[in-house]
This record gives C-alpha cells, structure tokens and sequence, in this order.
C-alpha cells in the first residue's frame, strides 16, 4: 500500500511534535509544509526532511500531491482550514479545539460530511497507554460500575498571557482535554456541569478575563460524579492523574518519570520529578494518535477520535464558563449553537 502524502499547516510547538511523528512513520510522508511565519515552516522542514515549503495554505491544499492534512496552526482558523480542506478533498487530522462557537464547528463538520473525508481530532490522551488501561477496567467491568471519576490536570506553569487572550482561556485549552477523557474513560455523556473557579496563580490572566484553578463537578446520565482538578500551575511540575471507583474497586494512575530511581537517604525517600510538560509526557500518545490517523486513510476505516468528539467537549466548555459566571450548575442540554464570552 502506497505511503500517505501529508501537507501540514501550522509550524509552531505541535506542528514540531506531529512532525517528527510523520518522520518517524514509514507508512506516510510530509510532502509540503506551510506557517504565516515562513522561517517557522522553513526550520521544521530542514528539522524534519519535508521537501517543500508551500507559501499559503491555500497552496498547499490545492496540491494534487497531498492525500491528507495536519492542521496545527493557532485554534482560531482551525475552523475556516477544515472546511477548505474538505471541499479540496482532503482527510484531516485538526488539533484540538475545532473552534469555541458551535455554529462555526458545524459548519465544519457539515463540510466534512458532505465531502465524505475523514476527520481525527487531536484528543491525543485517548491513546495515553495509562488511560487507555483506566478505560479497559471500566468497560470489561472489572472495577464494577463506575462511581466517582476524579481527573488530575494541572500544568508546570502557566502559558503567556498573548496565549491566554487567543486560546479561548482555561476551559477550551486545558480543561478540553480533560472533558474528552472524561467522556472517553466513562463511555457516557455528560448531563450537568458545576463550577467553581478563581484566579491564584497570576493576577494578569484575571485581567484578561480568565481563570486559572478550577474544581468542575461533572454528573454523567448514569449518574455517576466526576471532579476535574485543574490548575495553571503546580510546583512540582506536569500533573496528570485519574482515579475512577466503582462497584467492585477502583484503578488509578500515576504520573510518568523519566526514570524510576527512588533516592532514599537518612533525611528523606525521594525521586526526581515527573516528566515536565506535554511534549514528554504524551510523547508516546501523540505517536499512536498520528499512527491512527494514517492507518484510517490507508485501511479506510473510520478514525477513532471523530468530528462528534471535537464538538462535545466544546459545549462542556461553553457550560463550565457559564456555570463559573452563573454561580450554578448548568445543564449540557442548554447549550445550544452558541459561543464563549469570557467576562
Ligand atoms: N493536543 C495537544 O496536546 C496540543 C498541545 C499544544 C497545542 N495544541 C493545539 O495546537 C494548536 C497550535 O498550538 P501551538 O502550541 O503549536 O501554537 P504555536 O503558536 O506554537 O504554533 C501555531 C503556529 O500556527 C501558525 N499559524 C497561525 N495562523 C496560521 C495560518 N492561517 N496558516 C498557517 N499557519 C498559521 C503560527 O504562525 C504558529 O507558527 C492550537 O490549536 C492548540 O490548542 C494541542
């Protein structure tokens, strides 16, 4: 079976990370990569051995010698870039989110039905081999019914403020990941959405209009409850953690290390700090999300993180803000097309 030929938008830290996943993966080939930012596109070609750099988006979609797209610029043309694709025929991986307005994530998806191309978002957790194990327990049942669901989220640090005022705020560029593994780990939706949430770690996020701790009580229509934990910042680096407990026990899992040494002296048992942030830590998921991908388009199956999975955590986003500026628990069943506005 021929390779697949990928045209990646977007040069900037993931479209470094989805890069070097095509390089390492026979089975497919970056043809063609472009950035606003040509020296950005430029260096990741050279890092990555992509043989041309296309000088707009535009090109590179028109181009008859691209199967597929990787779009990984900034979340505010995720949108407009799927619906080009599609209409030039393109399957598309999009990172994640797909847009904060649902209107606007409809019309992409309606784009991509309508051209009958595939779409993957860029939940990449999903194929993080700890939850993927937390999700085996819960659907063979051998942690029995799922009772409580407690996700652990927090960053080393926060991002620039420049990030914070375009990213949508805390909730679509965090906490979004965390309402997909929510959904994933349960296998059921989301009813109602409670949120409490302030700003501790830096006063400047506040002032753009934006929180950066936050407890979010999730009630999933089984009934069961669950706790997203997130915070800007933690001292002791990136914090990724899930505990679900159900009928018959309960799973947990850690965080990951870059080694496993334990130091035990006559003043304290101690080790090194956990693997520092995304690029490390889910290096091994984003590998296996972008091996997904390409196997989809090569065996045409359906890819495993879809369009409805892109659009989902979204509306978890709209109700979580509403929740936090309401002061009350939000039903999922009253969002409809609508879009964030940060106070
Ligand atoms: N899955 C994950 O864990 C994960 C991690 C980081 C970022 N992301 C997502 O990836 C996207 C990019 O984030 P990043 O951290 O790489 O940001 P970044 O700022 O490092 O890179 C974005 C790049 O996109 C380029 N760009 C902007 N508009 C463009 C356009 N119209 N055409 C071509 N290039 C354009 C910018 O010049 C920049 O180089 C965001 O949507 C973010 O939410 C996902």
């Amino acid at each position: 079976m021929k390779q697949v030929r990928l045209g990646i938008i977007g040069a900037g830290r993931i479209g470094n990370v989805h890069s070097q996943s095509v390089a390492n993966d026979p089975a497919a080939v970056a043809v063609a990569i472009t950035d606003i930012n040509r020296d950005s596109a430029e260096q990741l070609a050279s890092m990555h051995g992509i043989s041309r750099v296309a000088d707009t988006s535009r090109e590179l979609l028109d181009s008859p010698d691209i199967d597929a797209v990787l779009i990984c610029s900034s979340t505010n043309t995720h949108a407009d870039l799927i619906v080009q694709a599609a209409q030039a025929g393109k399957h598309i991986f999009c990172e994640k989110p797909i847009d904060y307005d649902l209107a606007r994530i409809d019309r992409s998806l309606d784009a991509v039905e309508r051209a009958r191309v595939k779409l993957q978002l860029g939940f990449n957790r999903r194929f993080d081999s700890n939850f993927a194990r937390v999700k085996k327990a819960i659907e063979t049942g051998e942690i029995g019914r799922p009772r409580l669901l407690h996700i652990i989220s927090r960053d080393p640090g926060p991002p620039p403020i420049s990030y914070v005022k375009s990213s949508g705020g805390m909730f679509f560029d965090m906490t979004i990941h965390d309402f997909d593994m929510a959904r994933f780990l349960m296998g059921e939706e989301v009813e109602e959405i409670y949120t409490a949430a302030g700003v501790m770690v830096d006063p400047a996020i506040g002032n753009v209009g934006d929180v950066d701790t936050a407890m979010i009580t999730l009630r999933f229509a089984s009934g069961a409850i669950g706790i997203i934990d997130n915070c800007r910042e933690a001292a002791y680096g990136y914090d990724q953690r899930v505990e679900v407990l159900g009928s018959k026990g309960s799973i947990h899992t850690g965080n990951r290390y870059p080694n496993q040494a334990i130091v035990s002296t006559g003043a304290s048992v101690r080790r090194d700090l956990p693997l520092n942030f995304f690029m490390d830590r889910y290096a091994e998921s984003f590998a296996l999300e972008m091996r997904s991908f390409i196997r989809a388009i090569r065996e045409d199956t359906p890819t495993l993180v879809t369009g409805i999975d892109g659009r989902i955590p979204v509306a978890m986003g709209i109700a979580a803000l509403r929740s936090h500026q309401e002061g009350k628990p939000v039903k999922l069943s009253t969002i409809s097309s609508t879009t964030a506005t940060r106070s």
